[in-house]
């Protein structure tokens, strides 16, 4: 979700009112995603990094997050929505804390979209969280402890990086970049990704079947 500062800026209007046109834009992309064929969706909500914003910009991000989970927590009971956070939790306000696990609570039953919503998230020190509760590291030990991996991967906003983001589970991700700023995105655009999705060729490093002989072709 990049994008909101720029959609604002370009109205002459403060961050914050792109902010607020971000919370519109993700919930018409819950609202899209099982109808696209996309079962879990992750939101990139707040960076570990984001903390280095300005105070009023993260302040005004917790509250928003917080009256997002107060808000759509029953439109997501009606849609089906399970909705979780991922990312430390040791570092938001306890308010915003308790508003989450009440969220995660009452939507434990949704089973049309896994929605995780990353706050405080970093790819980079979520592998070596998952990496200090194991035992016996082990390749398919971190799979199983990280989550699930990701097939496709959108970044709005034009820029061409992953800054942090699933780092791990994107290990095979399709990448889509677009120059939509996130307020911008919606249905179509969700749709129009995942087309583009479905025209890849993955190969997981492999290579591509052989192409059936011509007899062969002909029993089929
Ligand atoms: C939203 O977009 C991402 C969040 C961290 C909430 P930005 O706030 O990064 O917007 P730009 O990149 O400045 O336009
Ligand atoms: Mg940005």
């Amino acid at each position: 979700m990049d994008g909101n500062g720029r959609w604002a800026a370009a109205r002459g209007l403060p961050r914050i009112f792109g902010h607020r046109a971000g919370v519109e834009a993700a919930r018409r992309v819950v609202e899209a995603a099982p109808g696209a064929g996309v079962s879990i969706l992750t939101l990139f909500a707040f960076s570990s990094d984001n903390w280095r914003r300005p105070p009023a910009e993260v302040d005004a991000l917790m509250r928003l997050m917080g009256s997002y989970l107060q808000n759509e927590t029953p439109r997501c009971i009606e849609q089906g929505v399970r909705l979780e956070v991922i990312g430390r939790r040791d570092r938001l306000d306890s308010a915003l804390t308790s508003a989450i696990a009440r969220a995660e609570a009452a939507t434990a039953h949704g089973r049309r979209l896994r929605l995780r919503i990353a706050v405080d998230y970093s790819g980079r020190d979520a592998i070596l969280a998952a990496a200090r509760g194991i035992p016996e590291l082990s390749r398919d030990a971190l799979e199983l402890a990280i989550g699930p991996a990701v097939d496709l991967l959108i970044r709005t906003g034009g820029e061409r990086r992953l800054s942090d983001f699933l780092l791990w589970e994107s290990a095979y991700a399709e990448l889509v970049f677009t120059r939509t700023m996130w307020p911008d995105f919606g249905a179509t655009d969700l749709a129009a990704a995942v087309r583009d999705f479905h025209s890849r060729d993955r190969r997981f490093g492999a290579v591509p079947p052989p192409a059936p002989r011509r007899e062969q072709a002909w029993l089929d």
